[in-house]
């Protein structure tokens, strides 16, 4: 049963130089998230942006910022990261050494809490997690960088995760990032997820706005 379908931009392809602008375009799209990806170069071999960044595109919109951390030690700055305006901080599972009271932690600052998988990371870790997550994030591509392709393998990650959320009865979203496009969309949404983020197929577009509603009703 498809319950949501709700996109989040991912800002790490918009214009650095026309962000306000890009943010605002995000603002005032159907697209109801806005994807923040944060990497330090030593998680991922790829270093993006942090704090003033993410505040910038606080001010520019009012829209459910959606922050995904690529980073090692990420409780270190979770809660700095709440306070730039985060609405959910997703951390990944191999970053962290007890992601349950990580989890909690994240809570208790009063915004979602998110839990990341790398491709090669099995769909079972999460099992015992959903309680303490509001989301579970599947990456559909090894993260670092936007602009690749979609791993086909997800799709069939995507419905055991669904499964066992639905058998659990925690009502867990599932987001999948990485490769989503007007073309794949249908297939990820019908698989089970509930949020798809989408960078190069947004900000890549001729026309962002129009894209947005395309991948929504994909
Ligand atoms: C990859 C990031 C993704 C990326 C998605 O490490 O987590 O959010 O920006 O970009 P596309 O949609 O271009 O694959
Ligand atoms: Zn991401």
């Amino acid at each position: 049963m498809e319950r949501h379908r709700i996109l989040s931009p991912s800002m790490l392809s918009a214009d650095f130089g026309n962000l306000a602008r890009d943010t605002r375009m995000v603002d005032r799209s159907a697209a109801q998230w806005v994807h923040i990806d944060v990497m330090d170069g030593v998680f991922v071999p790829n270093i993006s942006f942090g704090f003033p960044v993410l505040k910038a595109i606080r001010q520019n919109t009012d829209k459910f910022l959606d922050v995904h951390l690529m980073i090692v030690d990420p409780m270190k700055y979770t809660e700095r990261f709440a306070q730039a305006g985060a609405d959910l901080v997703t951390i990944h599972y191999e970053a962290v050494d007890t992601p349950r009271e990580s989890l909690q932690q994240i809570r208790g600052y009063g915004i979602k809490s998110g839990i990341s998988i790398k491709p090669a990371t099995p769909v079972s870790v999460v099992d015992g997690l959903l309680e303490y997550t509001d989301v579970v994030l599947i990456m559909s591509v090894e993260p670092g960088f936007g602009g690749q392709g979609y791993i086909e393998a997800s799709t069939a990650r995507i419905r055991e995760l669904r499964a066992m959320i639905d058998r659990a009865g925690t009502g867990t979203l599932i987001e999948v990032d990485g490769g989503i496009n007007r073309t794949n969309a249908g297939e990820v949404f019908g698989a089970g997820a509930d949020i798809l983020v989408a960078g190069n197929a947004v900000f890549r577009a001729p026309d962002p706005e129009a894209e947005i509603v395309e991948i929504l009703n994909a």
